[in-house]
């Protein structure tokens, strides 16, 4: 049986057999000292003169290789011990060595923290550059965090639900990456840019509580908080009211907080809420950032921004626009305007926002869920009929048949880990991220498709003409 890195220090005088990667290999005279690495930390690995089959063995070794190692834990004498180590009381003196895979010599240093190596070559030796103990925990919170959130939501009685990648393109903001369909040539499919349209269509289904780690595709330009592919904590609720979101949210986020970064302090609880129009007036953002000491990097400042307008004016075509999403609600002191088509611009919905330390973390908004409602906002965007029924009449014609009253968020959790690791963009929380221009280093996507796989789906490749 393997015995992990960690365990070592409860095994004093005993046999063990650890496997892992030499994290450095140290000469010193006659010894071989090597730091055993694995998922879990290091130890110290001696191979003594004793033994010199062994030792010329251990004398291969090279940083990055993959070993099992034989041998006893042994206490290191006083002096000798490592307290910054976990491990540093204890050492294991080798009895048998054996070399699972050599290693090249890495691209890159893998012991420092990595912000100062080109993300080019990082992305490239991704698998590499994850091994870095900050990407691991980077890597390993993330985990932890979606366990606190799925354990959370279960105890409320939420299900979990998956729902379709491969779907519809639907107007709903960003641009759209798109699937060509082999069986039916000049038609697509389209990735998700969040599972709105389903989660909605669940509420109408009867599930009443549903939530997901849901993965959005949207073609956008990158930035450091933002990622073509990225994840959702996807809820959605049915019989509730925005307070109710509100307080499940902050609920949830203060328990998280407390389970996941014990060391961040919330600045304010409760979360202070301040309207759109103040949070522009005020701060000229909807997102400010409220920390008192923003050098404090423990500080967490949680703030909703509520009272959003439904609709904005496109400055490119002068037309109408919804600020989240068309399903947005009113509030109900503006139906009337709403449906009379008055004011427009002064109409606030139930939208919210969660900003955190200046970065929007989470969105959400109670839905209308009446139809002659969601057809006026249509029709207020400027769709026509025909378009209204060609992307949108699934939503109509599910609104005919018992619609709950609805709402629901999705905090981006890319970001959440990103300011509670104190990382610098969302990369740095994504196993495999696209570099700022889109581009997979490791996998080199987009590439092209061969002249077959075209010729399947009836497609033809026009090179633009620069
Ligand atoms: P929204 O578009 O506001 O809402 O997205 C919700 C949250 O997702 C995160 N986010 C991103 N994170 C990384 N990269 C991106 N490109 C990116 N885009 C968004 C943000 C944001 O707050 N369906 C609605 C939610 C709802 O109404 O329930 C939606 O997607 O943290």
């Amino acid at each position: 049986m393997r015995t992990l890195t960690k365990d070592t220090i409860n095994k004093i005088g005993e046999k063990v057999i650890l496997m892992g990667w030499v994290d450095v290999r140290r000469d010193h005279g006659k010894l071989v000292f090597i730091d055993l690495r694995d998922r879990w930390g290091l130890v110290q690995v001696i191979f003594s003169p004793a033994n010199k089959e062994l030792l010329s063995t251990a004398d291969r070794l090279r940083t990055e290789w993959v070993v099992k190692i034989e041998g006893t834990v042994k206490e290191r004498p006083q002096g000798m011990q490592n307290p910054e180590l976990p491990t540093g009381s204890v050492e294991i003196e080798a009895t048998e060595l054996e070399i699972l895979s050599e290693s090249q010599t890495p691209p890159f240093s893998l012991s420092t923290d990595g912000y100062e190596i080109g993300e080019e070559h990082r992305m490239k030796y991704r698998y590499l550059d994850l091994r870095r103990p900050r990407m691991k925990e980077n890597i390993i919170m993330r985990d932890r965090i979606i366990n606190f959130c799925r354990d959370f939501l279960h105890k409320k009685d939420f299900v979990e639900i998956e729902t379709p990648i491969v779907s519809k393109s639907t107007p709903e903001g960003a641009r759209d990456y798109v699937i060509p369909s082999r069986l039916y040539p000049g038609k697509f499919y389209a990735l998700p840019q969040s599972p709105q349209q389903y989660k909605q269509l669940l509420m109408v289904a009867g599930f009443e509580r549903y939530f997901q780690i849901a993965r959005c595709f949207r073609d956008e330009d990158t930035r450091g908080d933002r990622q073509p592919e990225f994840t959702q904590l996807d809820l959605e609720m049915s019989f509730v009211e925005r307070e109710d979101i509100l307080n499940l949210m902050e609920e949830m986020l203060i328990l998280l907080v407390k389970n996941s970064a014990p060391h961040k302090k919330i600045s304010q609880v409760p979360f202070p809420r301040i309207s759109y129009s103040e949070a522009m007036q005020k701060h000229g953002t909807d997102r400010p950032d409220l920390r008192e000491n923003k050098d404090d990097k423990n500080e967490l400042a949680f703030v909703w921004i509520l009272d959003f307008p439904v609709f904005e004016k496109d400055q490119n075509t002068n037309s109408w626009t919804y600020s989240h999403n068309p399903f947005t609600a009113p509030k109900p002191e503006y139906l009337d305007n709403l449906m009379n088509g008055r004011d427009l611009d002064k109409i606030l919905s139930q939208q919210y926002d969660i900003v955190l330390n200046g970065f929007e973390v989470g969105g959400g908004g109670i839905r209308i869920h009446k139809k002659e409602i969601l057809e006026k906002v249509f029709k207020i965007l400027g769709h026509s009929e025909e378009k209204i029924k060609k992307n949108f009449g699934h939503m109509l014609e599910a609104f005919e048949n018992g619609v709950p009253p609805h709402g629901g968020i999705a905090p981006g959790l890319d970001r959440l880990v990103m300011i509670l690791r104190g990382e610098p963009n969302i990369r740095e929380t994504i196993a495999f991220p696209k570099t700022g221009d889109a581009r997979d280093l490791m996998m080199e996507a987009p590439s092209e498709l061969s002249g077959e796989q075209l010729r399947e789906l009836g497609i033809e490749v026009i090179k633009k003409i620069k």
